[in-house]
């Protein structure tokens, strides 16, 4: 039985404007006003955060953001520093997830110095990574997340990552309604600890969450957060209604 404390976080991506977001915000809190035994995130889009982050003050809901750049400020047009996120109300910062991948240009090497941006703002990074249905058919999952990992956290030191957050998110999952198995997902999660025991030691792998995503629905949570190695979920499109994405902190 592990002792790491579950993690729901909602992904909104590109969807909702300030003012649904403020409405879903305050739903949600009120629906999961009483689920103390997990943490419970949303990421709205950048214009929504600050307001977002005023409903849910003082509440169970923390807020996070979906992207970060890692300069502190400077001529950056269109990019967010870490210190704007923070200042805004956010306690965590998605990065890395695959569609920042394929349609941004991110790289394992962007991925990197965004991780250690965020560690030094002191927000919590939630570091996506996760494979293609083709690298999968191909039998290449293991070795292409090991990559993920082991760039996406080059240079850093466990002491800098106590709260790391990674996100399995197998890519032919995401907005297909095709969940990978339990135990699909427990196994590429236990290799994942097994990479971290690697690249730090035995105890820092323990203490790290590993979330899955991918289709996570109120239908299938319950089953999946009975796997050793899975600590919550990174729900996009279930997460963007207060009730449903309830019923997934609830499980
Ligand atoms: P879906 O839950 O819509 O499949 O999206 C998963 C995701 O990309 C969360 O970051």
């Amino acid at each position: 039985m592990s002792t790491r404390r579950p993690l729901i976080a909602g992904n909104w991506k590109m969807y909702k404007t300030i003012a649904e977001a403020q409405k879903t915000a305050s739903e949600l809190i009120d629906r999961t006003a009483a689920a103390d035994s997990v943490d419970i995130m949303i990421a709205p889009p950048f214009t929504a955060i600050a307001s977002v982050a005023g409903i849910a003050a003082n509440s169970r809901v923390a807020v996070g953001a979906q992207d970060l750049f890692w300069e502190n400020d400077g001529a950056y047009t269109g990019e967010i520093a870490p210190g704007m996120l923070t200042e805004a109300g956010c306690r965590y910062v998605i990065i890395g997830h695959s569609e920042r991948r394929q349609h941004f240009a991110e790289t394992d090497e962007t991925v990197n110095r965004k991780i250690a941006a965020a560690v030094k703002a002191g927000l919590v990074p939630i570091l996506c990574i996760g494979e293609s249905e083709a690298q999968r058919e191909a039998d290449e999952t293991f070795s292409v997340l090991d990559k993920q990992v082991k760039r996406g956290l080059k240079g850093l030191f466990a002491k800098d990552l106590k709260k790391l957050v990674i996100a399995y998110e197998p890519i032919w999952a995401i907005g297909t309604g095709k969940t990978a198995t339990s135990d699909q997902a427990q196994e590429v999660h236990r290799f994942l600890r097994q990479v971290l025991v690697e690249l730090f030691d035995a105890d820092f792998a323990q203490s790290v969450r590993i979330l899955y995503g991918g289709s996570v629905k109120p239908a299938n949570i319950a089953e999946l957060m009975s796997m050793e190695d899975i600590d919550g979920a990174l729900v996009g499109g279930a997460s963007l209604d207060a009730e449903t994405f309830a019923r997934i902190v609830t499980f």
